[in-house]
């Protein structure tokens, strides 16, 4: 039975109040493998909320890290530098980890529609071929940063990009077949934020790191001893929960509407996110873009690739009031709800703007004639292109011929599986045989595909992808990726 919020609280509190008590308490609570994470150091109140998967630390509540804006300088140039670092997620245990700019993660990248960036992204002092991945921007395959524009240590990668979609929360990330799992793991993830004269002119909160916060979801391992595990197979699975890199996080927030810009960035973790109250929050944009209205929702899926951007409304409660973001346990792993971010409303604001009411104008998908169709099945480490034969993922081999400019839909099946596209965005025509419901008809990316549900979906492709820098379509789940299940095409 899934434990509501203040039963949780309740039996945390115990916990620490039992591991309080005296040493020998607290051995055998690090000894059982429901609580897979210590500090040794200072003593964290914490607990494990039910089985052997995410445990969360209460108590020692840490400030969410925002990471750092990064837009084009003068000369429209942005600068990434790959490099090692070290992060101490836990006191006295400081982890290698990778990042941009810094020794973990990247800073949020922010452009407009319009405009030509000069782009230069290096690789400082990581000893092997790293890649920096535009997810979701609709940029040539000789752009798109795969392992088709590696960068070893030492060189750089320097891409000229012209952004030419609409205003969307996008994210870029290392991208080397067979590597690309422990590259994300390790840090190599930044959010890409495009903005357009449309997301500047509507009633919705703007200012980054007040009331337009990234948030990034991912989980790690840790080991008792407070070290990171690597990830390890297909569906791998962390026992803590990170966001923007911060563990057991909090954010002051003021008493009024606040965006959260979502983006599952792990390695294979779905969530069902909710807020801990049971109240609604509305859905504004999918990957791509704005939806065309709000929609008001309780619960929102999302699976590893994905960003939707939500707007919860803090005016409805006191300063002082907290409220989490929680998740169902997808995975069957966690024993129940498990939190992601605590919210703290620390000071009134009076005058908040009520929601726009339109916010875009999407396609009716129905309305493009396909003119042709292909099937992807997802399963067994590769990717069954029309009905042919799966092999898993080859850089030697094209999978795909797609003409440029031309309508196409794509069918995917298979079970449990985030299918996502390079190059474009694309409309679901159907999820299951039905409709898309509004909150899932705007451009998307990534998509979750369930057994017994095949998605159908419209896309049609602007820019080309040679054979010497081809487009590539996976699960992003990133182990099956790196195990195979990917394919990639040309684009002419
Ligand atoms: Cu986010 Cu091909 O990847
Ligand atoms: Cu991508
Ligand atoms: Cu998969």
């Amino acid at each position: 039975m899934p434990h509501t919020n203040s039963q949780k609280s309740k039996m945390n509190r115990r916990h620490f109040l039992k591991a309080s008590l005296t040493g020998a308490t607290l051995t055998t609570l690090i000894t059982q493998p429901s609580y897979g994470f210590f500090d040794f150091n200072t003593v964290l109140e914490w607990a494990g909320i039910g089985g052997k998967g995410i445990s969360n630390i209460t108590g020692i509540k840490q400030p969410l890290a925002i990471p750092a804006l990064l837009e084009k300088d003068a000369n429209n140039k942005i600068t990434l530098v790959a490099q090692k670092g070290e992060t101490a997620f836990v006191k006295a245990n400081a982890l290698e980890t990778w990042g941009y700019n810094g020794g973990h993660l990247g800073p949020t990248i922010r452009v407009k529609r319009g405009d030509t960036l000069n782009f230069d992204v290096s690789n400082q002092d990581i000893p092997e071929p790293i890649s920096t991945h535009w997810h979701g921007l609709h940029v040539p395959g000789v752009d798109d940063g795969t392992g088709y524009q590696s960068i070893a240590m030492g060189t750089h990668w320097q891409p000229e990009i012209n952004i030419v979609q609409q205003a969307s929360t996008n994210w870029y990330h290392s991208h080397i077949h067979g590597r690309t799992s422990e590259h994300v793991y390790k840090g190599l993830v930044g959010m890409f934020i495009i903005e357009d004269d449309n997301s500047e002119t509507l009633s919705l909160p703007k200012t980054y790191g007040v009331d337009d916060i990234p948030i990034m979801v991912q989980d790690k391992q840790f080991n008792p001893d407070g070290t990171l595990a690597p990830p390890q197979g297909g569906r791998f699975l962390g026992n803590t929960i990170l966001v923007n890199g911060t563990l057991n996080p909090v954010l002051d927030v003021e008493q009024k509407q606040v965006r959260l810009r979502l983006l599952n960035g792990s390695n294979a973790r779905y969530y069902n996110f909710r807020l801990s109250d049971k109240t609604s929050f509305s859905k504004i944009a999918t990957e791509g873009g704005f939806l065309n209205a709000p929609v008001t929702m309780n619960a929102i899926p999302m699976s590893p690739g994905e960003r939707d951007e939500i707007i919860i409304d803090f005016s409805r409660y006191e300063v002082g009031q907290t409220l989490n973001l929680i998740s169902d346990d997808i995975e069957g792993d966690s024993g129940g709800l498990f939190d992601i971010i605590q919210f703290k409303v620390v000071a009134d604001t009076i005058g908040d703007a009520p929601l726009p009411k339109v916010m875009n104008t999407v396609p009716n998908p129905n309305d493009f004639d396909a003119l042709a169709w292909h099937s992807f099945a997802l399963g067994n480490q590769a990717i069954r292109l029309d009905n042919g034969k799966a092999s898993p993922f080859s850089m030697a081999r094209n999978d795909l011929f797609v003409p440029i400019n031309q309508y196409q839909k794509w069918t995917v099946s298979g079970g449990h599986h985030p299918f996502h596209v390079h190059g474009c965005s694309f409309l679901i025509l159907s999820i299951g045989g039905k409709a898309p419901a509004p909150q899932d008809a705007g451009w998307k990316d990534t998509v979750a595909v369930e057994e017994g549900a095949e998605v159908e979906f419209i896309l049609r492709f602007e820019h080309e992808a040679t054979a010497t820098a081809r487009y590539m379509y996976h699960c992003h789940i990133l182990g099956h990726e790196d195990q195979g299940m990917m394919g990639q095409f040309e684009v002419g």
